[in-house]
């Protein structure tokens, strides 16, 4: 480093595989973290090497950004490409120099060259990403209920088709077929890469922070078949002779409304659990209508979680469904103009110089494009409507009936 300061010799580039080992130390070290053998034997495995990139200072890695390769569902059920953006950090003797935006422009470039439709991400903190065009697609709950208190209403009938599998590890497959039939109707919902859904079962000691290993519950329909899981892990505690446990849910991935209330009615019925929280619940979860008292649920917090900065504006566009059926025209400014003759069977979208329905930026649109309402972002003036008169219409078009919400940590 020169003596004002400045990088010498700077160079952002995706690494190469004799580098990896480096560059997750180095980026272990920007959440200030110092990992030993064990933890990057762990890591290891997740990282895809040629997704990998690094700011370099001489020959050492002073900042780092990845992704991994996934598929995200849009309304209507269909998927695309995209590129679920990891590992951004800077070493803290480095920041605040224009590493981060240099990473962050390499792996924009990498995934627009693998023709995916987009970059998602989850933020540490909300102000990082606006000035990329990221918007927020997904938001989730965190929930926290008084287990004693959160009985089920009498009338309902609660299937007890439950199993518990000891062997998490041998799940994997099983595991894997119902987190995407989860995601069938679930805009924002992210597919999860073998190697992320390996490190979660894999239960490393070290993210359990103090809890027990977790456990594995599976409901079966009917007929037999798996059609939702819960993972869990419960903390045991005593407080003046009193049981004070606590159990966190980590996934409750379900394709059916009986295997989610079974899955929720057991976790709710353990002994020695005071108090069940879950991080992050769709904000349209129904459980709150199968309780008696339904002020048990209660919503402690409402985060963005998905963060979406589209590229393929009109490949997005045309791959989502709509609500109900009607034409528009979008301006999404440095991105494009696009005609989208749409409703629920589909769309075709065309680029345009009529004038625009409505008009923002791509931010905005990364909101918009996995369903969530118009409503707000024209309240506060992020999206400017051609007739001021016409919210209702533009907004029934691209607002979808199922919350977008995805589960995968990233
Ligand atoms: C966040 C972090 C990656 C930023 O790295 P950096 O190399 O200092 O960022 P840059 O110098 O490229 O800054 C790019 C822009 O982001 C802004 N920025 C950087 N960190 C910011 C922060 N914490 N809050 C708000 N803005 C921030 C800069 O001011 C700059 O804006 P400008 O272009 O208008 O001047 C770095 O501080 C870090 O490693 N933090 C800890 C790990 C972390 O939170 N990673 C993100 C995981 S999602």
């Amino acid at each position: 480093m020169g003596q004002d300061g400045a990088v010498s010799s700077r160079a952002v580039r995706f690494i190469d595989p004799g580098e990896a080992r480096e560059w997750l130390i180095a980026e272990q070290r920007s959440f200030g973290i110092e990992p030993d053998d064990q933890r990057l034997g762990e890591l290891a495995p997740t990282t895809e090497i040629l997704r990998s990139c690094a700011a370099f200072d001489g020959t050492a890695i002073v900042a780092t950004g990845g992704a991994f390769t996934t598929t995200m569902r849009l309304p209507g059920g269909a998927s695309v490409p995209v590129a679920a953006i990891t590992a951004i950090g800077t070493r803290p003797t480095h920041i605040r120099r224009g590493l981060f935006g240099e990473v962050m422009d390499q792996l924009h470039t990498q995934s627009a060259e693998l023709d995916e439709a987009a970059t998602v991400l989850l933020a540490s903190e909300a102000l990082l990403y606006p000035r990329f065009g990221y918007g927020v697609a997904t938001t989730g709950a965190w929930v926290q209920i008084d287990r004693r208190r959160a009985e089920f209403r009498p009338q309902i009938s609660v299937s007890d088709r439950l199993e518990m599998f000891v062997d998490i590890a041998a799940s994997d497959q099983l595991v894997a077929d119902l987190w995407q039939r989860a995601g069938e109707h679930r805009p924002g919902w992210l597919s999860r890469p073998p190697q992320l859904r390996a490190f979660i079962l894999a239960d490393h000691e070290v993210e359990r922070g103090g809890a027990m290993g977790f456990t594995l519950i599976v409901h079966h329909d009917t007929d037999g078949s798996p059609d939702g899981y819960c993972l869990y892990r419960r903390t045991l505690k005593w407080e003046q002779g009193q049981s004070a446990g606590s159990l966190f849910v980590h996934e409750l991935v379900t394709s059916s409304p009986q295997a989610h209330l079974a899955l929720w009615h057991h976790c709710l019925n353990i002994d020695l659990v005071e108090t069940v929280a879950a991080m992050p619940v769709p904000v349209d979860d129904p459980l709150p209508e199968a309780l008696a008292d339904r002020r048990q649920y209660r919503t402690i917090g409402l985060h963005d979680q998905v963060w979406l900065r589209p590229h393929d504006a009109a490949n997005l566009l045309a791959t989502r469904h709509y609500a109900v059926a009607d034409v528009i025209t979008i301006d999404v400014a440095d991105v494009g103009r696009f005609r989208i003759d749409g409703g629920s069977a589909g769309a075709a979208v065309t680029t345009t110089t009529a004038e625009p329905d409505i008009s923002c930026g791509r931010a905005e649109l990364g909101s918009l494009v996995v369903g969530n309402s118009l409503r707000p972002l024209v309240a506060t003036g992020r999206a400017h409507l051609g007739d001021p008169a016409s919210l209702d219409r533009v907004d029934r078009f691209f607002r979808w009936p199922v919350a977008p919400y995805s589960l995968l940590d990233f």
